[in-house]
C-alpha cells in the first residue's frame, strides 16, 4: 500500500466526484474500500458513499428499490425513485464534501440509472439525462471508473455474496430484486455502460474488473492517482 505518491489536494472549494459504475458483483464495493484506505494513508481527505442512498431518507428508499419483496414497480417510478435518492444524497452530502475539498467515491452514480433504467428497463437514455439535468444540476463526477465485467459471473457473485450475508437480526440482507433480472437484462446495461463510456471517454475510464481484485486494484489506482495528479496543477 505504502509507495503510491497521491498529492494532497490544496486547499479548495471543489473537491473531486470519483463515482464507480459496473454490474451487480463487479467489485465496486471492495475496489472503493481498497482506494480508500490507500488514499487515507496519503492523507487525501476522502468521502465514501454510495447510491442509492449515502442519506437517511436515501437509504430507506434504497430498501424499497432493492428488496425483492417490493413488487409491480413500473419502470418510471423506479427510475423516479433513485432520482429522488439522488437528489438528496447530492445537496445533503456530495456537494458540501466537495466544497470541503473533498475527493468523493461514490459507489454507482447517473451513469447507473442510464445503464440499467434506460438499458435495462428500456426507458432509453432521454428521460435519464433530461432528469439529472433538472433534480441534479446536471452534476459530472470528474471521474467515472466503470468496472467492466461478464455479466453471468458478476451476477453469480453478487447472488452468492447476498446469501451469506445476514442483518443484526438474523434475517438475510435482502438486495436482491436487480439480481433476480435476467441475463438479457444485465447484457442490456452491460451495453449502455460501453455507450457511456465511449460517448464520453474524457469522463469514463473503462478498467478490466475479469481477473483477481488485486489486479483491479492496480489499474485503478493509476487511474485516479492520474486524475488527483492534474486536479492538483490546475487548482
Ligand atoms: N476480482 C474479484 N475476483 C473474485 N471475487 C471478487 C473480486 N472482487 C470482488 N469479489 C467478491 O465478489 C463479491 C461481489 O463484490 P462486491 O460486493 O465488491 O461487488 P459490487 O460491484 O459492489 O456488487 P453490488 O453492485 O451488488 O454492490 C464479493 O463477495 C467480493 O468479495
Ligand atoms: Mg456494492
Amino acid at each position: 500500500m505504502l509507495g503510491y505518491d497521491f498529492p494532497v489536494p490544496p486547499h479548495s472549494d471543489r473537491g473531486n466526484l470519483i463515482t464507480f459504475e459496473g454490474l451487480d458483483g463487479c467489485g465496486k464495493s471492495t475496489q472503493i474500500e481498497r482506494l480508500a484506505a490507500v488514499l487515507i494513508q496519503q492523507s487525501v481527505p476522502v468521502l465514501v458513499t454510495r447510491e442509492p442512498g449515502g442519506t437517511p431518507t436515501g437509504e430507506k428508499i434504497r430498501q424499497v428499490l432493492l428488496d425483492s419483496s417490493t413488487h409491480g414497480l413500473s419502470p418510471m417510478a423506479e427510475l423516479a425513485l433513485m432520482f429522488a435518492a439522488r437528489a438528496q444524497h447530492i445537496s445533503s452530502v456530495i456537494q458540501p464534501a466537495l466544497a470541503e475539498g473533498r475527493i468523493v467515491l461514490c459507489d454507482r452514480f447517473t451513469d447507473s440509472t442510464e445503464a440499467y433504467q434506460g438499458g435495462g428497463r428500456k426507458l432509453g437514455s432521454d428521460p435519464v439525462l433530461a432528469l439529472h439535468r433538472i433534480l441534479c444540476g446536471d452534476l459530472q463526477p470528474s471521474l467515472t471508473i466503470l468496472m467492466d465485467s461478464d455479466a453471468t459471473a458478476s451476477v453469480e457473485r453478487a447472488r452468492r455474496r447476498n446469501r451469506s450475508r445476514a442483518t443484526p437480526s438474523g434475517t438475510p440482507n435482502d438486495e436482491n430484486r436487480f439480481e433476480q433480472e435476467n441475463r438479457a437484462f444485465f447484457e442490456r446495461v452491460r451495453n449502455a455502460y460501453l455507450v457511456i463510456a465511449a460517448r464520453e471517454p474524457h469522463r469514463v475510464v473503462v478498467v478490466d474488473a475479469r481477473g483477481p481484485a488485486e489486479a483491479t486494484h492496480q489499474q485503478i489506482i493509476q487511474v485516479v492517482q492520474r486524475k488527483l495528479k492534474l486536479a492538483a496543477n490546475t487548482t
